[in-house]
């Protein structure tokens, strides 16, 4: 397995208390494969993926867990390690392509510094490399693009530059957050293209983290779907997304107006999502369920194997299977 997180745990010490931001998250990727992750605003998409990322606030506490990358702990590593670790094994690709890039530097000197600390190569080869990699993120002119500043870009051009940029190592494992989110729906669809060619040319690793059930079922093999900070069912796409046994994802599923088309998006739930300072005792969803039970209120529901490899953490498992 390239990546392995175990039962892990994420706190943020504040003001007015300890907000439990992850609790028990288990989530596997072996090579070549792209994973994805699916839930609302603040179900901890981002936290997660930060986490890996070794980038969690300063604030941030993580009481129990493990992240294996090829068998490794990173969570033991030391701050050098992981700055290595990332880019050259672990690439990102985030919301906003702008955070990513150095605004008054041009694309071509962004990738000559990028390939050249990773890569053994020559300054010719960096070079040529430089264009290759525009190339291979399907950037028409890519010698006229590598004279140009981010600013003087499409959004859509900048996130293949950022793609461009975190691919350049070549990393084995990409972590997308939202990568098309700002995008328009059309350009939004060529970079998931773009993810997926790049994964199945190179074998890279994806985890690909979305709101979108839309966009997430296009693009992944299997899915972890999140409500506040807890993995409510995971499993195979094809078969979360025809079988879904969790409430929470079956209303996500209702949610989409029409699932034939996946670029619909998202429409809220009724109700909040629970206060993360406050955890209620049962199962998180159970204000928003419309199957809920007593028992749902008393006691917290584990993640169990409903099927092959689909866990539900509900206690309707309990009741029907
Ligand atoms: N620095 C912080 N201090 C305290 N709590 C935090 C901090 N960062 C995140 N959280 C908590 O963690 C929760 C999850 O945040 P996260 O950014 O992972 O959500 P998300 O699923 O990525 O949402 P979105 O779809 O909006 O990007 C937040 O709702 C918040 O309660
Ligand atoms: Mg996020």
């Amino acid at each position: 397995m390239l990546l392995e997180i175990k039962n892990l745990y994420v706190s943020f010490n504040g003001m007015h208390g300890t907000t439990e931001a992850l609790k028990n998250i288990n989530l596997a990727i072996d090579q070549g494969e792209i994973v994805g992750i699916v839930g609302e605003s603040g179900s901890g998409k981002s936290i997660t993926s930060l986490a890996i990322l070794g980038l969690l606030e300063k604030n941030a506490i993580i009481p129990q867990g493990e992240i294996l990358y090829n068998g490794e702990n990173l969570l033991k590593l030391k701050r050098k390690e992981l700055q290595e670790l990332r880019g050259k094994e672990i690439g990102m690709v985030f919301q906003e392509p702008m955070t990513a890039l150095q605004p008054t530097m041009k694309i071509g000197k962004q990738l000559y510094h990028v390939i050249k600390k990773h890569r053994n190569l020559s300054k010719q080869e960096t070079k040529k490399a430089v264009i290759q990699a525009l190339k291979d993120v399907h950037i028409d002119n890519p010698e006229l693009v590598a004279d140009k500043y981010p600013f003087e870009l499409s959004g859509g051009m900048r996130q293949r530059i950022v793609i461009a940029l975190a691919m350049a190592a070549p990393p084995n494992l990409l972590i997308a957050d939202e990568p098309t989110t700002a995008l328009d729906v059309t350009i939004q669809y060529e970079i998931i293209n773009l993810i997926k060619e790049l994964n199945k040319k190179r074998g890279t690793s994806v985890l690909f983290i979305s709101h979108d059930l839309g966009v997430i079922s296009n693009t992944c093999e299997r899915i972890m779907v999140m409500y506040a900070g807890e993995v409510v069912e995971s499993g195979k796409t094809e078969k979360v997304l025809t079988h879904p046994r969790h409430p929470y994802t079956k209303s996500l599923l209702k949610a989409l107006p029409d699932s034939a088309a996946p670029d619909e998006p998202l429409q809220a739930i009724d109700g909040e999502a629970p206060n993360l300072l406050q955890r209620p005792v049962g199962c998180a969803f159970s204000d928003r369920c419309s199957q809920v039970m007593d028992v749902c209120k008393r006691d917290h529901p584990k993640l169990l194997e409903s099927g092959p490899g689909h866990h539900v953490s509900c206690w309707l498992e309990k009741v029907t299977v």
